[in-house]
């Protein structure tokens, strides 16, 4: 059964997928609708309660599908729409829900409305889009996609004017002060609701509006259209969310929290999690936690570590930026844009007690935590592929040949097949048999965090254990309260405990008492989570 607390979002975890790389069950290797209701077993088994997906709908996949060419249909190597309902309510029978992208802010230039508007200057869909007679427009709207676009204008030979695209040029963006466009997006989330979705991650939220002299972000207009769209949610679909895809300074995020979304992906905090693991050290997180203005009860951060795009790090200072790169990109090919395009195991070093670690933080540290698929079992990556492809190689589930994924001989991207992180050595089926492994440790921190309602809702206390190694906090909730501590240095660190000498503790990974002593020591990346009573 779906959990019926209207405020189920808050005390849900996450698994994010791309229907195209987990599970092909007609053998033309393109994962689809039937694979991914075939593997419900599996994501139940790992306790998660939301699937966010992918955009799967008709697209010439110049973006791999956030370049949309129809929003109500799905794209044909997926399946139909009776398949994507099939998996919705398939999902739903077992607590599960299921959210998609919503792409505001573009479409694909193979979209009707856009071979209709660039048809002629006099189309009736002409103003759906932005054209100019000029490049020289919204000049202070900075370039996304650095690597492959130099400028936000592409011209059009046909018509003599020039459209505006954030992203690539086949990605047009939709003239937001046009009511009608405003009016085509209601229709497309009111379809998709009434299909059953529980909601949507929005893309790309900031960038709806252009006005002269502006970076074109988190305009005011932007803000407003946002809250209509909110108010249409909560007020035609309550209990359905709305979750923002935006990646912007600490204090812009949370004015998106107030009236428009109910949750918005943690952008200040992610990067700050691999540069603490980077120097062993608190401070880039509790300072990035500490600038977060207050967001209302009702709404939630989701965190992440990975997903299909590259570990973005422009919110990182210049010189910051250089030293992650240098760290953990030394392959300029790991490169791209303002990021670095690595899956999380390779990104760790593949260190068991790393990524563990790192998870702990995904886990404890604030709002709802998301899973990007395959980083349950370490899957690596493949920096030989185009774009972001390499994160978004195919689901390796068991050591058949392409990883039990498909059984075509070509696939849409090949499957992972190096020593380290082949789908041989690292799949679903090994992981399963055997008790110590990633995956049934994630389980494990699966279960635990959805035990505990004070992960989800709860307030976060940083407090000094004195050793600046050391992350440690109390999450509070009711009568609930956790202190979690998590080393972040690849040695054995002392830390004090005196403060809570007076408590008895529960150790809730290890199922046993722990009575505080004035000082003990963590082992290399360890950490523990403590039910503390009064
Ligand atoms: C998505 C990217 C995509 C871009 C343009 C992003 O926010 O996550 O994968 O390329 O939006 O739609
Ligand atoms: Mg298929």
């Amino acid at each position: 059964m779906l959990n019926p607390d209207p405020l189920w979002y808050k005390d849900v975890v996450l698994y994010q997928i791309y229907v195209r790389a987990f599970c092909d069950s007609n053998g033309d290797g393109v994962g689809d609708f039937a694979g991914l209701t075939s593997k419900l077993d599996y994501i139940e088994s790992l306790g998660v309660n939301c699937v966010w997906l992918m955009p799967f709908y008709p697209s010439p996949l110049v973006d791999d599908g956030y370049d949309i060419s129809d929003y109500y249909d799905i794209h044909p190597d997926l399946g139909t729409l009776e398949d994507a309902r099939a998996f919705i309510d398939a999902a739903h029978a077992r607590g599960i829900r299921v959210i998609s992208d919503l792409v505001l802010n573009h479409t694909s230039d193979q979209h009707r409305w856009f071979v209709e508007s660039r048809s002629s200057r006099e189309s009736p869909l002409r103003d759906f889009y932005v054209w100019s007679d000029t490049d020289q427009k919204y000049l202070d709207a900075r370039i996304i996609f650095t690597d492959t676009e130099t400028s936000n204008w592409a011209f059009d030979p046909h018509t003599h004017q020039f459209y505006f695209h954030r992203f690539y040029s086949q990605q047009p963006d939709l003239n937001y002060d046009n009511p009608r466009v405003q009016q085509a997006m209601f229709d497309v989330a009111r379809f998709w609701l009434d299909l059953g979705l529980d909601g949507f991650r929005c893309d790309a939220v900031a960038y709806l509006f252009e006005r002269e002299g502006t970076p074109c972000e988190n305009l005011p207009e932007t803000h407003a259209f946002l809250a209509r769209l909110r108010k249409f949610v909560d007020e035609n679909y309550p209990g359905r969310i709305l979750l923002a895809e935006l990646n912007e300074p600490p204090e812009q995020m949370s004015i998106y929290l107030r009236d428009e979304f109910h949750m918005a992906f943690h952008f200040p905090l992610m990067p700050r999690i691999f540069q603490a693991l980077k120097e062993a050290s608190r401070e880039p997180i509790v300072r990035t936690m500490e600038a977060m203005a207050p967001i209302p009860e009702i709404a939630q951060w989701c965190t992440f570590l990975r997903n299909h795009d590259e570990m973005t790090l422009k919110l990182l200072s210049p010189q910051e930026r250089a030293q992650m790169w240098d760290y953990y990109a030394p392959d300029t090919r790991m490169r791209f844009s303002m990021g670095i395009r690595r899956r999380l195991a390779p990104l760790l070093g593949n260190d068991y007690n790393r990524l563990l670690v790192a998870n702990s933080l995904l886990f404890t540290l604030t709002g709802s935590p998301i899973i990007y698929y395959g980083d349950e079992i370490g899957m690596g990556d493949d920096i030989r592929l185009k774009d972001r492809d390499g994160v978004r190689t195919p689901m390796q589930w068991n050591d058949q040949p392409n990883g039990g994924f498909s059984s075509a001989r070509e696939l849409y991207d090949p499957v992972i097949d190096d020593d380290t992180y082949g789908y041989r050595r690292v799949n679903v089926a090994s992981q399963q048999q055997e008790p110590g492994s990633l995956l049934n440790a994630m389980r494990q921190l699966v279960a635990l965090r959805k035990k505990y309602r004070a992960f989800g809702r709860g307030a976060t206390q940083f407090v000094e254990v004195g050793n600046a190694r050391v992350l440690a906090y109390e999450r509070a909730w009711n009568d609930e309260k956790i202190l979690v501590i998590n080393n972040l240095a690849d040695s054995p660190q002392p830390i004090h405990l005196a403060k809570y000498n007076s408590h008895a503790g529960w150790d809730v990974l290890n199922l046993r008492e722990f009575n505080f002593p004035p000082r003990a020591q963590l082992e290399p990346y360890e950490f523990l989570w403590l039910l503390l009573s009064a």
